[in-house]
């Protein structure tokens, strides 16, 4: 807060990325190329559910307390018995590669630098050692895009475990491509050029079976191999909920379902054995027409807050987002695109300008709020109003 007043109101120097988040898709779609900019930006079908996230937090007014001492603010917060700084998460983010030559070796070291977890996607264009390596001292979160073959799925948590990932994040909502017409209009899909392939191909595992099965190595048919792969992660149908017990079985640490929407689901979550789940329609990506994640938010808080971690995403964009979203229970939140735009407008600088922009924000709003505290951030301080029109 006092580094970005400092620097810019303060001595007049302007920042390389706009704080302002309504301005940042703008300046990212003049410094990304066409198709990496689409695929940031865009969304499932017509983007109802990536605007019905933002209108469900529209929806949500804070109510701001006054003359509170402000000497003990603390925004850090415990998660799985580990104490973080404050309440924030970089969303677990595919094909880094595509929108910054920094890659996901470069945002995670931003992550460590700022203090906030960093989602390493299974989706990436850096492998899970180079992002081990790159970032020893940060913390590290793994999220899965659970392989068809459990060979696969072994080698993939063992490596993360290896390489000090503490927590399992298993993504559900992506068990088959979604309907973007962005995409389908630039007839993009990353992974088929093997870019976001790194993680499956220098799996061990992952390149023998294919090798076998091709006759051929990985180098001499990216096309199939990448084909292969996507086919593994993001294209093979759904899982089971009795199949969770596998990964049960084979993953010490937490785990946390990413793309929670029904009660239900959450109730199933802790039914089986999960720690955590993350509220999340995947930023509005994969099913259209799907409600706001915000609007789910306390209903699963309700029924599940007591005995799992829940975790938000989808939607967040400034510092009092993260603040509606604690209010209704959440106990820390992901955020994705904003620190996207920024890391494709100036790499590893621009991301960590979002990221230090949001947690400045965050920690000035929850002041100006008269909250000051995670534990004080409940729904007391808020409350749903509805204009007409
Ligand atoms: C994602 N998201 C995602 N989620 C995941 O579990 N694994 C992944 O590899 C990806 N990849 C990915 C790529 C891009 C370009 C975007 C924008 C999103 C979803 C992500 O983790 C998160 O759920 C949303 O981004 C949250 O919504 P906001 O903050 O972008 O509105």
């Amino acid at each position: 807060q006092t580094e970005i007043y400092g620097k810019g109101v303060l001595q007049g120097i302007r920042p390389s990325v706009t704080t302002d988040p309504r301005l940042l898709e703008e300046q990212a779609r003049k410094a990304l190329g066409e198709r990496s900019f689409n695929y940031v930006a865009g969304g499932a079908g017509e983007k109802a559910t990536m605007d019905s996230n933002r209108s469900a937090f529209r929806a949500w007014k804070l109510i701001p307390r006054m003359l509170r001492s402000m000497d003990d603010q603390d925004v850090s917060v415990e998660l799985f018995g580990q104490k973080y700084d404050n309440p924030l998460i970089m969303a677990p983010i595919g094909v880094q590669g595509i929108f910054h030559e920094d890659k996901e070796t470069g945002l995670a070291e931003v992550c460590q630098e700022v203090g906030v977890p960093y989602v390493m996607s299974t989706a990436a264009t850096s492998t899970i050692e180079e992002v081990a390596a790159a970032s020893k001292h940060g913390k590290r979160w793994y999220q899965l895009y659970w392989p068809r073959d459990n060979d696969i799925t072994l080698s993939l948590l063992n490596r993360a475990k290896a390489n000090g990932f503490s927590v399992l994040v298993v993504t559900l909502d992506t068990w088959s491509l979604a309907w973007r017409p962005a995409d389908l209009d630039n007839a993009y899909v990353p992974f088929l050029s093997g870019v976001g392939c790194q993680v499956g191909f220098s799996d061990p595992v992952f390149r023998e079976k294919f090798e076998k099965e091709a006759g051929c190595t990985i180098e001499e048919d990216i096309l199939g191999a990448s084909r292969a792969w996507l086919y593994q992660i993001a294209a093979s149908g759904p899982h089971t909920w009795e199949e969770l017990a596998f990964l049960r079985q084979h993953w010490d640490g937490p785990i946390v379902l990413k793309g929670i929407q029904h009660v239900e689901d959450a109730k199933k979550a802790v039914e089986y054995g999960c720690d955590g789940v993350v509220v999340s329609n995947h930023g509005g990506r994969q099913l259209d027409g799907a409600i706001g994640s915000l609007d789910v938010l306390p209903e699963i808080v309700d029924a599940v807050g007591d005995r799992i971690t829940v975790l938000f995403d989808s939607g967040v964009r400034t510092g009092v987002d993260v603040i509606k979203a604690l209010a209704l229970g959440a106990k820390a939140v992901l955020v994705g695109r904003p620190v996207i735009f920024g890391f494709g407008i100036d790499g590893r600088n621009g991301a960590k300008h979002v990221l230090k922009g949001l947690l400045a924000d965050f920690w000035m709003s929850i002041g100006l709020a008269g909250i000051g505290t995670v534990t004080n951030c409940d729904r007391s301080v808020i409350r749903r109003v509805q204009h007409a029109g």
